[in-house]
């Protein structure tokens, strides 16, 4: 554990060259990784990178392995909308990430007794890599605020923040599902590394208050600062600067 490492980049297109780069360097160093990918739009730059390089042969994925970070309820499972259907097309999909490497998480059935096992599993297998989103609220995964550093994977209820910043994607606020499952804190915190993906000024008073303010469940991101493992933060010069 140590304080985060913040990169500034200049912009988009820098920040996917070095997210994919410092993703690239540990999926190269252990090719067995376990990786949660968060979707939204951040990441998307670098993933595109990443698949580029699968692509030309340098990075290699036979061996990797793929945890969902979080999912709405209410959706049929071959919903186009669902975080899955995002994550299988932007990464799992251009990275040739399939079947039983994958974890998805649980939608149906009896939720809290299968968050509980994918906690169980990740106690023991733990995550190698998490690849995370800032919400504007704080926000990790859909770990909403307030939320503690112990937090299990579980149902969650968005939050109204959550929900206006997603309503883009549903044409309405209203037809955002405000009940999602999320990895918790705990096993998010765990992880061997964590690569945090900032962009654009609207992330700017958010991000300061994660890396500057004080830690506490009203920022869920500062409990980064108390990760077990290396937590490194991308961040382009908009979001870190406001500008
Ligand atoms: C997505 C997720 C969220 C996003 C965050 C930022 O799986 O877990 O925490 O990472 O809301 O979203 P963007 O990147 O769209 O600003």
């Amino acid at each position: 554990m140590g304080e985060p490492r913040i990169e500034v980049v200049d912009d988009d297109v820098e920040l996917a060259r070095v997210g994919a780069r410092s993703i690239a360097d540990l999926v190269r160093a252990d090719p067995e990784v376990t990786i949660v990918p968060a979707t939204g739009e951040t990441p998307l730059g670098t993933y595109a990178a990443l698949a580029d390089l699968h692509r030309d042969g340098d990075l290699p994925t036979e061996a990797v392995s793929v945890v969902q970070l979080d999912e709405y309820l209410g959706l049929m499972s071959e919903d186009r909308r669902s975080l899955f259907g995002w994550m299988d097309r932007t990464f799992l999909t251009p990275l040739e990430i399939t079947g039983e490497r994958v974890t998805r998480l649980p939608i149906d059935g009896d939720l809290d007794d299968a968050c509980a096992a994918i906690d169980r599993t990740l106690a023991t297998r733990g995550i190698d890599l998490a690849i995370l989103g800032l919400g504007s609220n704080g926000h990790v995964g859909f770990n909403e605020p307030p939320v503690s550093a112990g937090a299990p994977t579980r149902v969650v209820h968005l939050t109204p923040p959550t929900v206006e910043a997603n309503a883009r994607y549903w044409g309405s606020a209203q037809d955002v599902p405000t009940e999602a499952v999320t990895l918790g804190m705990r096993p998010l915190l765990a992880a061997a590394s964590v690569v945090v993906l900032v962009s654009g000024a609207r992330k700017h008073e958010i991000v300061r208050r994660a890396l500057e303010g004080p830690v506490g469940e009203d920022v869920p991101a500062s409990f980064l600062r108390t990760a077990a493992g290396d937590v490194t933060v991308i961040v382009d010069r908009a979001a870190w600067e406001g500008l």
